[in-house]
């Protein structure tokens, strides 16, 4: 475990958190991952997840990213903060280790795809200094029936 914020702390093992991840997944998007999906995920070579503990009294998962990598290219799988804890940087901390992991695996770029007016996500990874470059129709189902498109989005590491 290593102190990444004052008052919070990153664990690069995310199979601790299962429960708490699922959980939070669960609540955050129409097709939630279960305990066994994301152990089964974390299970396949390559992927790996992070998370971000609020450690005030019985350590509390804030936030969780979840990635792989697929040796030319990385991909972010799925990255979530706890509505408390938002708008504290803690996004940007857990993709930057998501980052960070991506370069040190040897991957050439780092995709990922974000639902189409997810201004928080999208605003986050441009920050990031991703960019989109690709769409993909009615890719999400949305709320009321409806869908949504996916933007893909990448971080090329050799620009
Ligand atoms: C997207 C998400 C992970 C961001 O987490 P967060 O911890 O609140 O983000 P951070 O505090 O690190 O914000 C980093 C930057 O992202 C952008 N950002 C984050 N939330 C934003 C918002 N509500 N509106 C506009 N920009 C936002 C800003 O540029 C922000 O930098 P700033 O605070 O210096 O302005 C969080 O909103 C979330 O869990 N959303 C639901 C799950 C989801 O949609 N995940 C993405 C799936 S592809």
């Amino acid at each position: 475990m290593t102190e990444s914020r004052r008052f919070m702390v990153l664990d690069q093992d995310l199979q601790r958190y299962l429960d708490e991840a699922a959980g939070l997944h669960g609540a955050l998007f129409e097709r939630p991952w279960s305990r066994t999906a994301l152990e089964d995920l974390l299970a396949t070579p390559g992927t790996a997840g992070a998370a971000m503990l609020d450690p005030d009294g019985e350590p509390r998962l804030a936030g969780f990213v979840l990635f792989r990598s697929l040796g030319d290219f990385a991909e972010i799988l799925t990255v979530a903060v706890a509505p408390d804890h938002r708008r504290r940087g803690l996004g940007r901390l857990l993709m930057r280790h998501a980052v960070q992991m991506a370069r040190e695996s040897g991957a050439e770029r780092l995709l990922l795809e974000v639902q189409d007016g997810n201004l928080p996500a999208i605003r986050l990874y441009e920050d990031l200094g991703m960019e989109a470059f690709d769409r993909r129709r009615n890719y999400y189902k949305s709320g009321n029936g409806g869908h949504a498109d996916a933007i893909m989005m990448q971080l090329s590491f050799h620009d």
